[in-house]
């Protein structure tokens, strides 16, 4: 089986989300046999429809532009046995790549008018494949994907249809997460590829998976707000940040424990028991403590009984020292912060969160 997956994402490597969603869908269908071109149309000259209807009366089924899209992507697309379009969800729909390179498929079309579905539409000149509709949000609701939904459904109708995958909360997805939640949506897409190449469809469990919220408003909204934040205060784009591992500063303790439960790495803590007290200082002034056990992290506001740790500190002086501001060591040596307990648990900070 022949699959052609057109990418119109403007970003690629690790900070492309369409891409990654895309590769791991790629994968599953290689797996079951696919023979799979993906074209990144950022690279490609794809000049835009003048609405001359050349092609529908002049020169019946040929564009006037002699591009990229004529003598490339539209004859791949018409030899496909499948097609998947992947874009970015860009205000609720379509990039406008994508959207360029949807008005240029005009040639498939002929000019004439028919009722289908109850609806003018135009027959087509071309058989053409089946197509899957991939789209990545930042957002996390599913209805975030509604306008786009609509759309594809009214353009592609539910025979052209062969599935349509909406990731929400996509900015969350890298190649290197070891979550138990991403891992599965991982593999869900793998799958959901191998499904593809053997029925054309993907089975609705698979697309649960695929599909499975990995966050809320209120769990998102505190660090995502946090990291634009940094970004601001830093001088980075998101794209910087990623690249460089820019870590998202607190400015409450609240969003402390936020960044820290997001951190917090299971596998490394799963023969751990943990507990530490931070009694924070002047710009938050607080107390707050950490639960480490079996690699489970629990946190809560103020004081606990009999912990391991106590660390005494200025907020602002544990958070430089958290986005690597200040060096841990030399902080402490000069006293800027204090340590009372179990001192070797310390340095077990950084295996359980990273950096
Ligand atoms: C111009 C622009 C518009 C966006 N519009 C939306 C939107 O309407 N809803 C949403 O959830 N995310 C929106 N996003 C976020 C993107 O969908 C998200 O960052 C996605 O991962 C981009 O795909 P990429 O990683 O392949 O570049 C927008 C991003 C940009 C740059």
């Amino acid at each position: 089986m022949k699959v052609l997956a057109l990418n119109s994402s403007a970003r690629t490597g690790d900070v492309s989300k369409t891409e990654i969603v895309l590769d791991y869908l790629i994968q599953g269908m290689r797996e079951a046999g696919a023979e799979v071109e993906v074209i990144e149309l950022r690279r490609k000259k794809i000049r835009y429809c003048i609405g001359c209807f050349t092609c529908w009366t002049k020169t019946p089924g040929t564009c006037i532009h002699k591009d990229d899209m004529t003598r490339e992507i539209l004859p791949k697309y018409l030899d496909s046995d499948l097609a998947i379009l992947a874009t970015p969800l860009f205000h609720y729909t379509v990039n406008a790549l994508m959207k360029t390179y949807i008005e240029r498929t005009l040639p498939i079309a002929l000019p004439f008018f028919e009722k289908r579905d109850g609806v003018t539409k135009h027959p087509f000149r071309y058989e053409t494949p089946p197509v899957v509709v991939l789209s990545v949000a930042g957002f996390p609701e599913e209805s975030v994907f509604d306008a786009l939904k609509f759309y594809v459904n009214f353009m592609f109708g539910n025979e052209r249809l062969a599935a349509e995958i909406y990731r929400t909360s996509a900015e969350m997805i890298s190649r290197s997460s070891t979550g138990k939640k991403i891992s599965d949506i991982r593999e869900a897409l793998i799958q959901g590829g191998r499904e593809l190449i053997q029925s054309k469809k993907i089975s609705p469990e698979t697309m649960d998976r695929i599909k499975k919220p990995i966050t809320t408003f209120e769990e998102m909204a505190p660090l995502g707000n946090l990291m634009w934040q940094t970004c601001i205060d830093e001088g980075f784009t998101m794209g910087e940040a990623q690249k460089s591992g820019l870590i998202p500063r607190p400015d409450s303790i609240d969003t402390f424990l936020t960044l820290m439960k997001f951190s917090f790495k299971a596998n490394k803590a799963s023969d751990a028991k943990l507990t530490i007290q931070f009694n924070f200082s002047g710009q938050a002034t607080g107390e707050c403590y950490f639960l480490i056990e079996n690699g489970n992290f629990k946190t809560g506001l103020g004081k606990m009984n009999n912990p391991d740790l106590i660390i005494e500190s200025p907020f602002e002086v544990w958070m430089d020292i958290m986005t690597k501001k200040a060096d841990g060591q030399k902080m402490f040596m000069e006293r800027k912060y204090t340590v009372q307990g179990d001192i070797a648990a310390l340095l077990r900070i950084r295996e359980f969160f990273g950096n």
